[in-house]
C-alpha cells in the first residue's frame, strides 16, 4: 500500500473546471475518483491533494458529497488538502514534506508547470506520474531523465490510450507491417472547452501540446524499434478561439512529421491534427487515426465503439465506457477495467513494487511510457511549436 499526492485540482482530477462542474465527459473527474476506489481496494493509503487556493476545496468537497456520493453512496472521498488556508503556488511543497520517500506524486497542472513540480517531486524522492505532455522542451525532458536515473525513481507519462485494448492491439499489428509509411491522426475538443482552458490556452500551451501528444506518443511507441523522426513542419488555422478568448490562439494545429526507417532508409510521413473548436456532437472528443505500413494498414475510430445511448436528458450519444465507466453497479464504482483507470493503477502498482524490488525499474523503463522512452514525443511537440513561431521546417 502506497501513499499518493495529486498536484492539481482541475477538471481531470476532480471534474471541476473554472466555472464549476465541467460540462465535458469528465464531470466526475478521473484521477481522484480512481484513487478513492483504489484506496477501497487496498492499493493506496493516504490521499493528498494540492492546489493553490484553499477556498477551492469547499467547492470540491461539496461536489464530491453531492455528485460522487449520489452515484457511489459508500465511497470514502476524504483527502488531505493543501494549502490549508490562503493562496500559494507552492502548496505542493508543503505536501511533499509530509510524504514518505518512495510515495507516488501525480501531476495534473497546466503543461508549463509540469517540469518544476516533477523536478521538486523527484528531488524529494518520489515516484512521479505526469499528465501529457510530459514537459514542453527537450532540455527539460533530458534534465528530468537525468534526475530520475540518478535517484532510481519511476517517472511515468499518463498516456492512457496505450492501455486501450484496441489501440494496444493496433500497435502490436503495426509492428508486423514492415516499414512505416503514413499516419494520419485527428483529435478534437468542443469549443465550450476553451472556457475551461481560458487561463492557459494560447498563453502557456497550445492545442497541439494538449491533444496531439496522445497520437504522437502512440506512433513513437509503435515504431520505436524501426523508425525515427527527422523533421517537423506545423501549420495552423485561426479565427474562432482568438475571438472567444480575445488573444492570439490557434484553433487547430497540424504537425507534419518526416520519418526515416532505420534499416532501409525509406521515408515515412505522419500528419497529426488537433482542434478545440469542434461543434457539439455525439461525442465530447473526436479521436481517430489511420496508419499504413509497407504491408498492412489500420483504421481506428476510438470515439465510436458501435455503442449508442439515447436519453430524454441529453439525446443521442456515442458512449465509450472503455475509457472511464461512471455508471455505478449495485451502488459501487465499477470502472476498474477502463483504460483511464488502468493507466493510473499501473503507475501505483509499479511504484509500490519498486519499494520492494528497486531492480524492476529497468524493466519498467522498457515496457511503460516513461521518461526513458518518450524523448521523441517531446522533440516532435516542441518542434511543432517552434515551426509555428519561426515559420519554418524544424530538423530534429
Ligand atoms: N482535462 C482532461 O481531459 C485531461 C486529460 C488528460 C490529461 N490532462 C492534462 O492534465 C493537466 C491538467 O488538465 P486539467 O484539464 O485538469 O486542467 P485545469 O485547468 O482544469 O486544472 C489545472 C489545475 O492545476 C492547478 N495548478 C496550477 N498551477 C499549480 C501549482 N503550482 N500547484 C498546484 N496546482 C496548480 C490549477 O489550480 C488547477 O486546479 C494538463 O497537463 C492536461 O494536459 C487533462
Amino acid at each position: 500500500m502506497i501513499d499518493v499526492l495529486i498536484v492539481g485540482i482541475g477538471e481531470y482530477v476532480t471534474g471541476l473546471s473554472g466555472e464549476g462542474v465541467a460540462k465535458s465527459d469528465k464531470s466526475f473527474g478521473v484521477i481522484a475518483l480512481s484513487l478513492f476506489d483504489m484506496r477501497e481496494r487496498g492499493l493506496v493509503g493516504e490521499i493528498h491533494l494540492a492546489g493553490r487556493d484553499a477556498k477551492r476545496f469547499d467547492l470540491i468537497w461539496e461536489h464530491f458529497d453531492k455528485n460522487l456520493k449520489s452515484a457511489y453512496p459508500f465511497l470514502d472521498t476524504s483527502f488531505h488538502a493543501y494549502p490549508e488556508e490562503g493562496y500559494s503556488d507552492e502548496a505542493y511543497k508543503e505536501a511533499l514534506n509530509q510524504m514518505q520517500e518512495g510515495s507516488c506524486v501525480m501531476i495534473f497542472t497546466p503543461d508549463d508547470t509540469h517540469f518544476q513540480i516533477a523536478k521538486d517531486a523527484l528531488e524529494a524522492g518520489m515516484h512521479v506520474l505526469v499528465a501529457k505532455p510530459l514537459v514542453k522542451t527537450t532540455t527539460e525532458h533530458l534534465e528530468l531523465q537525468r534526475l530520475a536515473k540518478e535517484k532510481g525513481l519511476l517517472l511515468m507519462l499518463e498516456v492512457h490510450k496505450r492501455f486501450d485494448p484496441i489501440y494496444a492491439d493496433a500497435v502490436d499489428q503495426i509492428r508486423t507491417f514492415g516499414d512505416f509509411s503514413l499516419m494520419h491522426s485527428y483529435m478534437s475538443q468542443p469549443k465550450t472547452q476553451l472556457d475551461t482552458f481560458a487561463s492557459w490556452a494560447g498563453i502557456s500551451s497550445d492545442i497541439s501540446y494538449y491533444l496531439n501528444a496522445h497520437h504522437i506518443d502512440l506512433l513513437c511507441w509503435a515504431v520505436q524499434d524501426f523508425a525515427k523522426p527527422v523533421s517537423v513542419v506545423a501549420t495552423a488555422s485561426t479565427g474562432v478561439a482568438d475571438k472567444k478568448l480575445e488573444r492570439e490562439v490557434e484553433d487547430t494545429i497540424t504537425l507534419t512529421v518526416q520519418w526515416e526507417n532505420l534499416q532501409s532508409g525509406a521515408l515515412g510521413t505522419s500528419v497529426h491534427t488537433a482542434s478545440w473548436i469542434a461543434p457539439p456532437s455525439d461525442v465530447h472528443s473526436q479521436q481517430r487515426f489511420f496508419y499504413m505500413g509497407h504491408t498492412g494498414e489500420v483504421n481506428i475510430d476510438q470515439a465510436h465503439r458501435g455503442y449508442g445511448i439515447s436519453t430524454d436528458r441529453v439525446g443521442y450519444k456515442s458512449a465509450n465506457p472503455l475509457f472511464m465507466k461512471y455508471t455505478p453497479r449495485n451502488g459501487k464504482f465499477a470502472g476498474q477495467q477502463g483504460y483511464g483507470y488502468q493507466s493510473i493503477e499501473t503507475f501505483v502498482r509499479s511504484s509500490d513494487e519498486l519499494s520492494k524490488e528497486p531492480t524492476k525499474l529497468a524493466a519498467y523503463n522498457k515496457t511503460l511510457p516513461t521518461i526513458e522512452n518518450t524523448l521523441n514525443v517531446t522533440k516532435i511537440l516542441e518542434a511543432g511549436r517552434k515551426s509555428l513561431d519561426e515559420g519554418k521546417v524544424i530538423f530534429l
